[in-house]
């Protein structure tokens, strides 16, 4: 039995209602890989969050399973890191989002962003699971101590709530539970390719991580595209959009000649997109190896996951303990 880390821990979550795209992986996977070298990380597929909201049961499983192999092929590292699956610790998830749910009012949850967006999204679906998502993903994070979650800037009004949970549950019953705070990764927002705004599985034209060359043309061809020439660069709209791709996939240099490009002789969309998909697959290609290769031993991975349980499963009984025992529950 592998013992508890004393290093700083840090625990992210998500969830398995999509396959991580580029976006996700540029934005935080990368930074997760980074993170594992220096902190305790617990990183967990919170498959609980996927049922709150319409789902397919007949293809929950493989989702899962997806997301587990997307983190593992691109460098996630089960000698230097956990890897759990929310649901195989359910008892002890649920259990701390009861207590934490029943010190919190209902109208602050009311009133977040996420809550109101889930709202006006599934409109026909609102049910008590949408109000538990704060709370079941403050209980994710205040089960295991974690002082810091890495995840985008809008989760932040979540780990506000965690905070103020923490801290109102220690004021009633004297525990110690940790006020976590954001980690902003390094990684770079990656736009749309058709919309406004960064790259989402809601809006379409989402790159995969085990998308080839090809799939990966047929996205950038969808991308929208303007006149590819102007007096000046655009900050915003598709050339905008495509040249940050360029940026991110090929590099400062390549991005710079493109802005200049576009000033001068125009810029040739079909080339770009040609040359970008190249990039793009290049990045891809050892993490659809290496994901390959535990898609090939799922005994590796099942013991990946066992042993990600026993760890945090220790830890999340040693909270459960205190916090049963300060309520009076024992
Ligand atoms: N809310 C996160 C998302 O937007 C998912 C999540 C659930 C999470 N529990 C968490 C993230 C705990 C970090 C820590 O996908």
């Amino acid at each position: 039995m592998s013992s508890i880390e004393t290093k700083s821990r840090v625990f992210s979550g998500v969830r398995a209602n999509a396959r991580p795209h580029v976006g996700n992986y540029l934005g935080a996977i990368k930074g997760m890989v980074e993170l594992q070298d220096k902190f305790d990380c617990i990183f967990s597929v919170v498959d609980l969050h996927t049922v709150l909201v319409p789902y397919d049961p007949k293809t929950l499983q493989q989702s899962i399973r997806d997301v587990v192999l997307d983190y593992l092929g691109a460098g996630l590292d089960p000698k230097k890191c956990h890897i759990t699956i929310q649901s195989h610790l359910a008892a002890e998830h649920l259990e701390l989002a009861y207590y934490l749910g029943c010190v919190y009012p209902v109208s602050r949850i009311e009133d977040l962003p996420t809550y109101k967006e889930k709202k006006a999204q599934y409109p026909d679906y609102i049910n008590v699971g949408l109000l538990y998502y704060p709370i079941l993903m403050a209980a994710d994070i205040l089960l295991y101590n974690a002082e810091l979650v890495p995840i985008g800037i809008d989760n932040e009004p979540h780990l506000e709530v965690a905070r103020e949970m923490a801290r109102k549950f220690n004021g009633m019953y004297g525990t110690k539970l940790v006020e976590p705070k954001r980690y902003a990764t390094t990684g770079g927002s990656v736009p749309s390719l058709v919309g406004e705004g960064k790259m989402s599985k809601s809006k379409g034209g989402t790159i995969i991580l085990t998308d080839s060359l090809e799939e990966i043309k047929a996205v950038l061809a969808k991308a929208v595209t303007d006149s590819g020439q102007g007096d000046k660069f655009p900050e915003t709209g598709p050339a905008a959009n495509l040249v940050t791709f360029v940026e991110l996939f090929e590099g400062h240099d390549k991005a710079q000649q493109y802005r200049s490009m576009y000033k001068e002789s125009g810029i040739r969309y079909g080339d770009l997109k040609a040359e970008l998909a190249e990039a793009i697959y290049k990045e891809l290609q050892p993490i659809q190896e290496k994901r390959k290769y535990f898609e090939e031993h799922p005994e590796e991975v099942d013991k990946i996951l066992a042993d990600g349980k026993e760890y945090a499963q220790k830890i999340a009984r040693e909270t459960l303990e205190e916090v049963r025992q300060k309520m009076g529950l024992v």
